[in-house]
């Protein structure tokens, strides 16, 4: 890769067991459409020409298996590096970031479990870093109306409070930031977890979390509804009819 300043690369977390989806192989090596989640989630990034390195953290004991898959969806031309990921997201994306070149300044991270995130998407999340935020989240409206509620396992649960929907965002990847940015963050929560204590903090579902933790600012812009998460079984049902949506409208 040609690493500058402006060219960003990406880290895919790919190490999760996807236990929500069930039984099976780990979840970035299922399929959609009969190509894995986590070829959809590369292809995706390397689709924009903001990225010029992808960094994927795979599961521990598949690394071997990850880089074969990526050549045999002729992803073998690409700046692709694949790294062993860790027992948490966290840790995937800590891993990931360590086997980025020191000359690249901007980093974006992207689930593998968000195989349809449109190339819009990417494009912009890089260029509001460009533009000097330190980072940037996709996010959008919900729909449902949230409650916070006293977790009661079986229920019922008492609810404490409605925030006003108006306010909120479902966030989602890729999250993109400066360098230095993410890279202080990794190391300010490696350094608290490993001190831990009954003073650990809980832990964060999202890099852009991580910033909020330490006083760094985050902004958003916008997603869209397509870069959804693949968690459950459902979810994998709707992507499949995406995808044939995007096909058959291609064929035309
Ligand atoms: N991830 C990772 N390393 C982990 C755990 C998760 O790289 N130890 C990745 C997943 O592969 C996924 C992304 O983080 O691409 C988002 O996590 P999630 O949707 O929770 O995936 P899983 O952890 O695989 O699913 P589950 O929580 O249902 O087991
Ligand atoms: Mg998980």
């Amino acid at each position: 890769m040609n690493a500058t300043a402006a060219v960003a690369a990406a880290v895919v977390p790919a190490a999760g067991r996807g236990e929500r989806l069930g039984p099976g192989a780990p979840k970035a090596l299922r399929e959609l459409g009969g190509v894995p989640l986590l070829v959809h989630a590369v292809r995706a990034l390397i689709r924009s020409r903001a990225v010029g390195l992808v960094v994927v953290a795979a599961p521990a004991d598949g690394v071997a298996e990850v880089v074969a898959l990526l050549d045999g969806h002729g992803l073998e031309d690409k700046d692709i590096r694949v790294v062993a990921g860790g027992a948490t997201r966290q840790e995937s994306v800590r891993l990931g970031l360590a086997a980025i070149p020191a000359e690249v300044g901007i980093v974006l991270v992207h689930d593998a479990a968000r195989p349809l995130v449109p190339v819009e998407v990417v494009d912009a999340v890089a260029s509001a870093v460009r533009a000097g935020a330190e980072a940037v989240v996709p996010a959008v409206p919900l729909a449902d109306t949230v409650k916070r509620v006293e977790p009661v396992p079986g229920g019922p649960e008492p609810v404490l409070d409605t925030p006003d929907r108006a306010t909120l965002r479902a966030v989602q990847t890729p999250q993109g930031f400066r360098r230095e940015t993410l890279a202080e963050v990794h190391a300010k929560a490696l350094a608290e977890e490993t001190a831990g204590g009954a003073d650990a903090l809980p832990p964060v579902t999202d890099d852009a979390g991580l910033v909020e933790r330490f006083g760094g600012r985050v902004v958003v812009v916008p997603g869209h509804e397509e870069a959804f998460k693949v968690t459950r079984p459902l979810d994998l049902v709707l992507a499949e009819a995406v995808l044939a949506r995007r096909r058959a409208a291609d064929a035309y």
